[in-house]
Formats: C-alpha cells, structure tokens, sequence
C-alpha cells in the first residue's frame, strides 16, 4: 500500500506551470494541429491502467514536501475549475492537482470530439463485461469516457447544455437535502451563465453575465427544421428546455463561445490563471487523501515518477468525477468496510462509496438515411467554417435538437426521455472502432453508414432503476477502477426503453420525414435476426441488449443525504464523519437529472464554494 510518510525528508517549493490557453489565430498552423491529430487516432492504443505516473517511483519511496495550502482541489475538470475560480476571488491558497495535462486546442473545437475518445486526454476506462448489455462490444466490455485535461470531461463532450428538470431538484430537497430545490439552485445556474442568443429564450430563467457561454448553432440547412417538422407533427411543444417547462422540443443549446468551446478550462480556470494565490499542478495523480484523527490533512500524489505531499489548513475538495472520487475516497480508507477489508486497507470510514452509480442508458440504432448530402468539405473546409462559428465542426457530434418527453404522463411532470439528434457527419467506421463494437458489428452497421447523407436519432432512458457500482481493483493505486454499469439490471428498463422507441420510431410516418424521403435504415443484428422475428418485441430487446450505450452521464458514487447508510456527504457536502473534507462533483447527485450533467455540475460547484466562502469568512 501507498501510505504517505508524514516524515518528510526535504522541503520543496512548489513549482507553478501555468499553461497557455487556445491559440488559434493562425488558421494554417491550427489546421496542421488538427491534422496531426485526427490521423493517428484510431491506432492509439489505450492505457488500461495508471503505471506512466509510477515509472521510476521503486527507486525512491520518498514523498516530497509540496507545502501548505489552504484549500487543495483534487481534479481541475469541471466542477475543479469552477471551484479554483471562485475560492481564489479570495484571499486563500488554493492548490489544483490535475492528473491530466493542460487541454489541447484541438478540444476548443467541439465537432472534433469523437477523436477524443481514441486519445490520451481519455483515461481510458472499460464497463465490466456485461450480461445484460454492451453485448455488440468486444467481450462485451463499453467503453466509459472521462476527461483526463484542463475541463475534465466537460473539455471532450458534445457541449450539449441541459440544466434538468425542476422536479429533480425539489426530489433532491424531499429526500432530505436542504438547500438543494429548484427555488434554492436557480441562482446558481443563472451566475454560471452567459447565455448569447435571446430567441426563444425564457428570459426570466437565464444568466446574461456568468462565465460559461451558451449559444446555439445556426440550423444544417434544410434538415433541422425538417425535424423541427417531424417532432411537431409527434405532438412536441417548441420551448426554451432550461426554462419555465422543460418537456417540448428545442434547438440544441451548446456551451460554445462563438465557435470556442466554453468549457470550464476556458470559462473559469483561464480568466483566474494570473492570481497569485492559484497553484496548479499537472500530470500529477492523487493517490490518497490522508487523514488523521478523522480530519482530512492533505493529499498524496504521484507525479513523473516521484510522490509529493501537500498539505491542507482548511480543506481538501475532491472533483476528480463520478469514478475516480470514489476510488480516491476507497484508496484512503472510505468506503464500504467489507471492500476496505478485502483490500487490506485500514477503515478510517464505513460509507457507501462507489455504491449508487446511476447513469443515463441510450439507445442509438435508429438511423435514418435521406436523398440529400450534408456537409461534403474536406476537413480543412469545415474548420475553415468553423473560424466562423459555423456547421458541421460547431456541434458537437452533429448535435441538431433535443427533446424531452414524458412518456408515461402527458401532464407537466419530470420526462422519462431525452431524444437527440446527431446530424451528418457524425458517424464513421472510425466510431464504431472508438465505440469498442466487434468487427462483426462494424461491419454489419458502421460499414454501411453514408457519413453524409445519414442521421440518427438517440433516446436516453432518463431515470432508469438499475443501480450499478464503482469498486475498486486493489489497494493500489496504479490500477483502474471496477466500473459496473449494471444496466437492464431491472427489466423493466429495457420495457420503458422498448416503449420509448416504438413511439419514436413513428417518426417515419410523419409527413415531413415523407417529404423528405427520409427513411429508416434497416441493417443486419447478428444475434437477433437468426432468433427473432424482426421488429417482434423479442428482437427489440435484443437489439437493445446489443446496442444500447451509456450516455456517460454517471452520477451517485458519493450520494448526498442525511443517512450514513445510504449516503456519504451531507446537505454542506462534507464527508459524513471526516473534517474538512467535501466531494464535489457528478459523485454527489442523490438522484440523476433529466438530461445531461455538465449544467448541474457547475451549477453544484458554483453553491459549494458559496457554502465556503460562507463558512472561512
Ligand atoms: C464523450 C462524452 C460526451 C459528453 N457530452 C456531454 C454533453 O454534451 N453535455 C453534458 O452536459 N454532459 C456531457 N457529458 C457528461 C459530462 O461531461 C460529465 O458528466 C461532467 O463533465 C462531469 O464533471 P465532473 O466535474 O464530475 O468530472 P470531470 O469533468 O470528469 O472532472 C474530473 C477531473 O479530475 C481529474 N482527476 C481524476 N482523478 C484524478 C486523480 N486521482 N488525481 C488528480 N486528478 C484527477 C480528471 O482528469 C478530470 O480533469 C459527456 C461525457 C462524455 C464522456
Ligand atoms: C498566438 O500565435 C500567434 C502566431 O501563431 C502569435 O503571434 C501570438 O503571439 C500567439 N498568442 C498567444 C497569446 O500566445
Ligand atoms: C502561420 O503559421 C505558418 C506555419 O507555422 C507560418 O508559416 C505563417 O507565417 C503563419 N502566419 C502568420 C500570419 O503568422
Ligand atoms: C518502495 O515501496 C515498494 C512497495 O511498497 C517496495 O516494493 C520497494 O521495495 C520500495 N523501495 C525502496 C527503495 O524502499
Ligand atoms: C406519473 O405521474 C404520477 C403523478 O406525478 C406518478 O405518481 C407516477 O409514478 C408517474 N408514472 C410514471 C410511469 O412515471
Ligand atoms: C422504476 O421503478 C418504479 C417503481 O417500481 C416504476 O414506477 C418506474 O416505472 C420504474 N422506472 C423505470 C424506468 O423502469
């Protein structure tokens, strides 16, 4: 085990390296950045677990003194970002310690995100096999993206900006969190935002001058407002989705900054990079928090090959996302006692750490194949429009509206799918191999793909029961997580699912998909077409069991609650049981939103350093 000597041998002076952020003025060398990038990525081969940070650390077991802080932000990634923004604006101390490196201006561009998942700014992580889904991936195994750079995830996604449903916040309240209701939570999601355009927008319930842009892309010509059409005619309502009602259909919303990604890296962490009391340190892992007499003292970390330890007066905050928080918090004694116990690792908490994982469960096999060719530039030509905020590179993944449903209560109440459309040209070969998919699968399907004239529409499950789990491996750092998505676990999922998409599929009777001679496109789906009837609710689940995908949304690792048994922070986010140290992330969501989670996220980032501030005043 990597306990950190408290008796440290020397004293070291911590060295700041700030990076530069995008610089993207100059168009050809920019697009030679791009190059270099795009090409070698499908051959990039991932880690499958952490030993680049521990090269050379058998040689010395020394832990270098990195000094005192009086706040030390575990994770600079989305909620981390938000968190050195706003604590610094004081006059504290504070400490980032980043696993990753700096992001790469190639993540500025939000269409070039699927080129991330094959890349070194991905930690690379895997699902357990499944049983009952992944079962098109090699040895059933999906794939589970995180960030791994300056903006965490929120630097690699779509951008795709949902704030969720007001009744997942008052839930978030009855269930014993307060502070935590819609009332109590807008504020923040209105400070967090800059939101640039103003058609269709409830104005009321937007932010005009916070630190993370949100715009829109203008429409792919011809197609968007066909869909606009099609979802119109299936009985949607067009509204603003982060305003007064949630359930309708609208035009994406996207954290772009003209064409910039906004990004927590850009949005909080670049405008702070110059005060004089933010320290940030990168391509350095933490490895443990340490404790003593049930208080958070300060952190270990691994970084080139030597550990350091840094220490903290007030705080230590882990931002470090829904997988690997819970692994840290593991690795330090907290988690539950029969996993510690099997892993040999002392006790300091018995907390259910790692045990809620929830997540959204999509599917993304209905694809639809029109006459018309979208967007047939070279790459070079589409970044050319993307200088100028334009289609196809603005979006990410072709992202064209989104639309909320509730499927089983047509009043106004919290939506059980979130419907989204990805626009040529999203999909390649180059992402089924990305995706994991077996061979068999890619060529049945991402083979036969027109990455120009193809769209696709994805539902996501948005409050599914099956409940999975974040282990861990060992007690060794150097090892990944266990991550168990669990998904289907509970049938009736796969039921609710299964009715999802056969009130979506109606969409090709529509009259504008008609006119549009847009049409499903059928596809081999080996291991269901040889034992089930095609389109028999039998081949349905099968081809959900095959396809279906998470929408890496996880949340619930370090629930918060009133309870030690069912949660492991309270209402303030501090660790039940331990001082001075508080999760804030994705881990904390008591319940999943409906929809994506970068929003809340910051949105959870932005009341927690409030309740510090509040709190060191
Ligand atoms: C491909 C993809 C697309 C997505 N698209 C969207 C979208 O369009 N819209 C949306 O709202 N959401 C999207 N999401 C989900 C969303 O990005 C995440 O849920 C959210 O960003 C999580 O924020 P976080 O702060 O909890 O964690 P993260 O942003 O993941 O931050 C964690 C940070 O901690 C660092 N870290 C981890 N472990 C350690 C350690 N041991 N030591 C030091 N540092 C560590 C990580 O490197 C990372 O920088 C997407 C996710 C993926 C994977
Ligand atoms: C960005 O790059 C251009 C030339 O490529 C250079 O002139 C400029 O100084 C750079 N800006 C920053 C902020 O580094
Ligand atoms: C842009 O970069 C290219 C390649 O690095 C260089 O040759 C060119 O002079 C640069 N142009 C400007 C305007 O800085
Ligand atoms: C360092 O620690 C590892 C793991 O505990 C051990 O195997 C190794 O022998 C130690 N090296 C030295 C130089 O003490
Ligand atoms: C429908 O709404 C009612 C009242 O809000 C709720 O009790 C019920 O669980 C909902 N049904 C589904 C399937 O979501
Ligand atoms: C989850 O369980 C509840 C209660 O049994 C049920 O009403 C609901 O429909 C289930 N939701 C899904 C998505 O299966």
């Amino acid at each position: 085990m990597f306990r950190a000597k408290l008796f440290v041998s020397l004293f070291f002076i911590a060295t700041i390296f700030l990076p530069s952020f995008a610089n993207i003025s100059n168009f050809t060398q920019f697009y030679n950045e791009v190059l270099q990038w795009t090409a070698p990525s499908e051959s990039y081969k991932m880690p499958v677990n952490n030993n680049e940070y521990f090269k050379n650390t058998e040689k010395t077991n020394e832990t270098l003194d990195y000094g005192t802080f009086d706040f030390i932000i575990v994770g600079a990634g989305t909620a981390g970002g938000v968190m050195a923004n706003r604590l610094t604006e004081e006059n504290f101390r504070v400490l980032l310690v980043e696993a990753g490196s700096a992001d790469p201006n190639t993540a500025s561009v939000c269409g070039l995100a699927p080129y991330f998942l094959k890349s070194k700014y991905n930690w690379g992580y895997n699902t357990v096999p499944q049983k009952k889904s992944c079962l098109a991936c090699i040895d059933q195994q999906c794939i589970y993206p995180r960030g791994k750079m300056l903006g965490g995830t929120s630097s690699m996604g779509g951008g795709m900006y949902v704030r969720g449903n007001p009744l997942d916040f008052d839930l978030w309240k009855e269930l014993g969190n307060s502070g935590w209701s819609y009332q109590d939570v807008l504020p923040y999601f209105k400070k967090a935002e800059k939101a640039a355009f103003k058609s269709n927008t409830d104005i009321e319930y937007r932010g005009y001058s916070g630190p993370q842009v949100v715009d829109t892309v203008e429409d792919t010509p011809g197609l968007t407002e066909m869909l606009f059409q099609a979802f119109e005619e299936l009985g949607d309502i067009p509204r603003d989705y982060n305003g007064v009602n949630q359930l309708g259909i609208g035009r994406v919303q996207i954290n772009i900054n003209k064409n910039v990604r906004s990004n927590t890296a850009h949005a909080y962490i670049a405008p702070a990079k110059s005060r004089s009391n933010l320290f940030l340190t990168l391509d350095s892992l933490v490895t443990q928090v340490i404790t003593q007499n049930d208080r958070a003292k300060g952190v270990q970390f691994v970084k080139n090959g030597q550990f350091y330890y840094a220490s903290a007066s007030k705080e230590v905050i882990l931002s470090a996302g829904a997988l690997n928080t819970p692994q840290i918090l593991m690795l330090s004694g907290i988690g539950p006692k029969d996993q510690l116990e099997k892993h040999k690792i002392q006790v300091v908490r018995d907390l259910p750490v790692g045990r809620f994982l929830r997540d959204l469960v999509c599917y993304p096999g209905l694809i639809f194949r029109t006459n018309k060719m979208f967007y047939e530039l070279t790459l070079e030509e589409q970044l050319k429009l993307w200088y100028d905020g334009k289609r196809p590179l603005a979006s990410g993944w072709g992202l064209q509206l989104v639309t909320y449903h509730s499927l089983m209560n047509s009043s106004n109440d919290r939506p059980n799918f979130e419907i989204f459309v990805l626009g040529p040209p999203a999909i390649s070969r180059h992402l089924g191999a990305s995706l994991h998919f077996s061979e068999e699968y890619i060529a049945a399907l991402f083979s036969n793909l027109n990455k120009y004239s193809d769209f696709l529409i994805t539902i996501a499950l948005l409050h599914p029961n099956s409940t999975g789990e974040v282990r861990l491996k060992s007690n060794n750092p150097k090892d990944f997580p266990i991550i168990d998505t669990n998904f289907f676990g509970e049938e009736s999922d796969l039921e609710i699912l299964y009715q999802g998409i056969q009130r979506l599929i109606k969409i090709k009777d529509t009259k504008a998909f008609r006119s549009f001679k847009a049409e499903l496109l059928s596809y081999p789906m080996p291991g269901c077409d040889e034992i089930y009837e095609s389109g028999s609710r039998d081949w349905w689940y099968c081809s959900i069991r095959h396809f279906a995908l998470s929408d890496w949304q996880p949340v619930g690792t370090a629930k918060m609650g009133t309870s030690t048994k069912d949660s492991v922070v309270n209402p303030e986010l501090k660790v039940h049981g331990i001082q001075g140290l508080r999760v804030v992330d994705c881990s904390i969501m008591p319940t999943h939103i409906s929809g994506h989670t970068i929003g809340a996220v910051v949105m959870i980032a932005e009341k927690a350093s409030d309740l510090i501030k509040a709190e060191y005043k």
